[in-house]
């Protein structure tokens, strides 16, 4: 997003109803229906961003949608990984590389990975729900000595559908993280576990009493989790969710995003437990 100075000199925050032109960089194949964008912009350079936040991409001529940032803060470019669901999804999942796209970003509010310095971070995953947490986990490793001990948990419908693989297999080699992936169904080569993903939380290693707990996924899938991080005994101001609503301006306007008395896009996505506590487990709300 490019940021002109104003009279005083000071930089002018661009109009946030306003796409900034973003050139699709590369496009990776992640699975069938999931590709990752990198976009640089064409002004500028691009916005800093927390993890956890998300863009509103821009297909020309089609409509704007809601994705998370999925790549390294570190690096340059925009990061994001699209599953082709719909119109607008799939108009981005088939950009070629060189092509435009609109992006406004970015909006809402981050994991707590700063908070979460000195304390044990379990980060639980499901499915497509580990690119929003990808940014965190990247900064936590960078910055892997400032926290305790580090686990993460993905759960993926069946190995065939398993995201980042080959990122999961090079975080595996390192002996200061612990992954643990669990698969709905199995194939006749899969080792690892078999089950749904909140199952894999009672024998985790991390100190419940202190540690974050960090979750994404289906909404289903979050709940159990989260209860199942409760009876572990983790605080409830420690849990962390990343909420999914439709959005529309990403800026708290218009009330497309609603989820009971707040509003996804800007008191979230990533919303604190205890405080989404009495609407959490309402489905549809
Ligand atoms: C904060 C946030 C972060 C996100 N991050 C990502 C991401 O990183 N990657 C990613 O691929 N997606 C992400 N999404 C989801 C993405 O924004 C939606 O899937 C979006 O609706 C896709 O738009 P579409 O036009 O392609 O499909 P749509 O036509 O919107 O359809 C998408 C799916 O949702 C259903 N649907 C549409 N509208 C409604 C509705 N009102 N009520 C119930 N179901 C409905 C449709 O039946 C279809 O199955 C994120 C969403 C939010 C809010
Ligand atoms: S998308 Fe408009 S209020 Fe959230």
């Amino acid at each position: 997003m490019s940021t002109a100075s104003n009279d005083t000199g000071a930089p002018r925050q661009p109009d946030p109803f306003v796409p900034q032109s973003y050139r699709v960089e590369r496009v990776s194949r992640e699975l069938p229906d999931t590709v990752t964008l990198k976009l640089a912009p064409l002004a500028g350079p691009r916005p800093s961003f927390e993890p956890g936040q998300f863009n509103m991409l821009y297909a020309f001529g089609i409509g704007e949608v809601a994705i998370s940032v999925s790549g390294d803060p570190a690096d340059s470019a925009f990061v994001h990984t699209v599953r082709n669901v719909g119109a607008v999804s799939g108009a981005l999942e088939r950009a070629a590389p060189g092509s435009i796209i609109g992006l406004r970003g970015p909006f809402g509010s981050g994991w707590p990975v700063k908070e979460a310095e000195g304390s044990d971070v379990i980060i639980i995953a499901g499915g497509l729900g580990l690119a929003p947490l990808r940014p965190a986990i990247y900064t936590i490793l960078a910055n892997r000595v400032r926290y305790g001990r580090v686990v993460i948990l993905l759960g993926s419908r069946n190995p065939r559908d398993i995201l980042y693989r080959h990122e999961l297999e090079q975080w595996r080699q390192r002996l200061d993280v612990d992954i643990e992936v669990t698969v709905d169904h199995a194939d006749s080569e899969w080792r690892g576990s078999v089950g749904v993903v909140p199952k894999l939380i009672p024998t985790a290693a991390f100190d419940p009493r202190g540690a974050f707990g960090l979750v994404c996924g289906p909404e289903v899938m979050m709940r159990f989790s989260v209860n199942a991080l409760l009876d572990a005994g983790l605080p409830p101001d420690r849990i962390y969710a990343s909420m999914e609503r439709n959005m529309k301006c990403a800026i708290g306007l218009c009330g497309h995003c609603q989820f009971g008395p707040t509003f996804v896009c800007k008191d979230g996505p990533v919303m604190r437990f205890d405080r989404i506590a009495g609407i959490f487990a309402m489905r549809e709300i």
